[in-house]
């Protein structure tokens, strides 16, 4: 567990569009299974797709950082928005780079409706969580998934959702009552994909979890 004395989280704001930017290019983007397995290279995450999706998660008032205390570098990050029925969230922006990464990303959440439960209108989605390589296995990750998940209770959520592609966040989840909905074994998909699993750290399942928190 991490050493709270250590560490301070803190509510991410547009203002750190810059920071948390280049903190997923160096920390999420190199280690993520599905970028790796894609083999997305020269990742821009302030363009495009994933700058608006980084752009909306920053406005949302649900994404959560953490600061490591000594040397004040933004060591976490847990990236949310809120969805709702009336407004949806149809990508605006080109995938650029990223494209069979969202391809397959869109592929999986299309396997699960967001509002298939009765009284379900307001949605924590889950989009990036990542932990600096050489602050991980400390608790950082679980706690800033907890801290998201309270925002979402706080403004109302009745669910959340996150599309998972790492072991370690399964674990992360499941710990914290997520389940899984709906999963995909990239493993038997063809070529056609674009996706080499050998290149995946040993992670080929990709699932959608949620969770009711209402
Ligand atoms: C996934 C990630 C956010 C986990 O962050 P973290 O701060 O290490 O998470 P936690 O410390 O809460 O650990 C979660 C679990 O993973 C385990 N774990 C984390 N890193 C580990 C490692 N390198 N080796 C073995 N186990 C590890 C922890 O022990 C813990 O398991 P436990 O509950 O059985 O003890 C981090 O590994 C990461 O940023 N990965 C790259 C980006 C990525 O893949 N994100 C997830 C996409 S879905």
């Amino acid at each position: 567990m991490a050493n709270v004395n250590d560490f301070d989280f803190l509510l991410l704001t547009p203002g750190d569009f810059g920071e948390v930017t280049e903190f997923l290019a160096k920390e999420y983007f190199t280690r993520e299974p599905l970028t790796l397995g894609t083999q997305s290279k020269d990742i821009r995450p302030t363009e495009g797709r994933i700058g608006a999706d980084i752009r909306k998660c920053l406005e949302s008032g649900a994404s959560m950082g953490v600061r490591h205390r000594p040397t004040g570098e933004l060591v976490g990050v847990s990236t949310c928005i809120f969805e709702s029925q009336e407004k949806s969230s149809t990508p605006t922006h080109p995938a650029n780079e990223l494209t069979l990464f969202y391809r397959m990303y869109d592929e999986v959440m299309k396997g699960v409706e967001v509002f298939e439960e009765k009284e379900v209108n307001k949605v924590l989605s889950v989009y990036m969580l990542g932990v600096h390589r050489g602050f991980v296995g400390r608790g950082l990750g679980q706690r800033l998934v907890e801290l998201c998940v309270a925002k979402g209770v706080e403004r109302g959520c009745q669910r959340s959702v996150v599309c998972i592609t790492s072991k370690f966040s399964y674990k992360i989840f499941a710990k914290l009552g997520y389940e899984v909905r709906h999963c995909l074994d990239l493993t038997s998909l063809g070529p056609d994909w674009g996706v080499d699993t050998s290149l995946m750290n040993g992670n080929t399942l990709v699932s959608v979890m949620a969770k009711r928190l209402s």
